[in-house]
């Protein structure tokens, strides 16, 4: 019987920074998904040490494999195709998983595939939907990139706009390393932000009303330091909150103002940032308010997981494409040229 295109066994890869994760699926149905985490080893340092996430990829890779082979119950030489990240990230980071694809692509003579990560994170919103992948706005938001993407369909994108300087992650991580908070920030100044007041600081809200898609949030982070000499007299949680509020609102009025612009009806929201909470909720009630329909992957799809890079690797291989076996990482691969 012939094999259905859609229902192919793919194993996925990803190890663009420091979380090494691994993941089965059969066409767009996710089989097994597993993330070894190294936030522990990192945080001593309070920050990814690009050195060490690189050894610990190759420590970690095979046993996570492992567990997600036994998970699928499914055994490598029933895979139809192999897939890594191939960028951007951290070179020596991406070298481990794409080394791995590529070696079980030769030895078991099965497609290899190189997977942008950011159309991993870009299309993650769509995965497990019906309908799949259709036309949106994306903001991707992550440690590395925040980017407004006009989708058209699979492979069909167009950039709206980006930061232009700090990533809203990277801004949440320095803002938490600021105050005092244990790495990585993100997570930390959502926490700690629950029990403050937004309104108590009128923190910039950059680039609100520029005529572009663009974003910045250096000038924000700077505003926080400026609080510092005052912080044992004022409330942390209020800091955070405030500050939280002033990412959030950029991030929601910008998007909105973008599928008002192309007349787009769905908001599709990815990348680290999306497990925010008063990001989901704000979001959530703008889009409700315009009648946008808002497309959020469930957390374990938000942050880095391969998850993500199979869903795209199954898609390229149902369009009949894959990757030769020469083909380089890139740490600054861009989504859209
Ligand atoms: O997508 P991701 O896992 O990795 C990159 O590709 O960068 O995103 C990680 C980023 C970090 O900056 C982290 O602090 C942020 O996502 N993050 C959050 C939250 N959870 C993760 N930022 C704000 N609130 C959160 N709840
Ligand atoms: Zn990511």
């Amino acid at each position: 019987m012939a094999q259905d295109s859609s229902a192919r066994l793919v194993l996925a890869i990803e190890t663009s920074c420091d979380e090494t994760a691994a993941a089965i699926l059969r066409g767009s149905e996710l089989l097994a998904s597993e993330v070894a985490s190294q936030i522990a080893l990192h945080a001593e340092y309070g920050g990814v040490v690009p050195e060490v996430a690189s050894r610990n990829h190759l420590r970690t890779l095979q046993p996570v494999l492992e567990r997600a082979l036994a998970k699928a119950g499914i055994s490598l030489d029933a895979m139809d195709a192999f897939a890594a990240t191939c960028g951007p990230g951290l070179a020596t980071s991406l070298m481990i998983g794409t080394s791995a694809a590529k070696a079980l692509a030769i030895g078991f003579r099965k497609p290899y595939l190189a997977i942008n990560h950011l159309e991993g994170h870009l299309l993650s919103p769509f995965f497990g939907t019906p309908q799949g992948v259709r036309p949106a706005i994306a903001l991707v938001v992550s440690g590395g990139h925040t980017l407004l993407v006009g989708i058209e369909g699979f492979g069909r994108y167009h950039r709206l706009g980006q930061t232009q300087d700090d990533a809203a992650g990277e801004a949440f991580d320095k803002v938490g390393k600021l105050l005092g908070l244990p790495y990585p920030g993100g997570p930390n100044v959502d926490r700690v932000a629950r029990d403050g007041d937004a309104t108590r600081f009128d923190f910039p809200r950059s680039m609100l009303d520029s005529d572009d898609f663009n974003f910045s949030f250096s000038g924000l982070k700077t505003s926080v330091r400026y609080l510092l000499p005052k912080l044992e007299n004022i409330s942390l949680p209020d800091v955070c909150a405030s500050f939280q509020e002033a990412v959030v609102d950029v991030l929601v009025a910008k998007t909105l103002r973008a599928a008002k612009a192309t007349r787009h009806r769905v908001i599709a929201l990815s990348g680290g940032v999306s497990c925010n909470s008063r990001l989901r909720e704000k979001m959530q009630t703008a889009c409700a308010a315009q009648g946008l329909e808002l497309l959020i992957a469930s957390p374990a799809l938000c942050t880095d997981n391969a998850a993500m890079i199979g869903y795209v690797a199954a898609l390229k291989l149902a369009h009949g494409e894959s990757s030769p076996l020469a083909s380089d990482i890139d740490p600054n691969l861009q989504l859209v040229a």
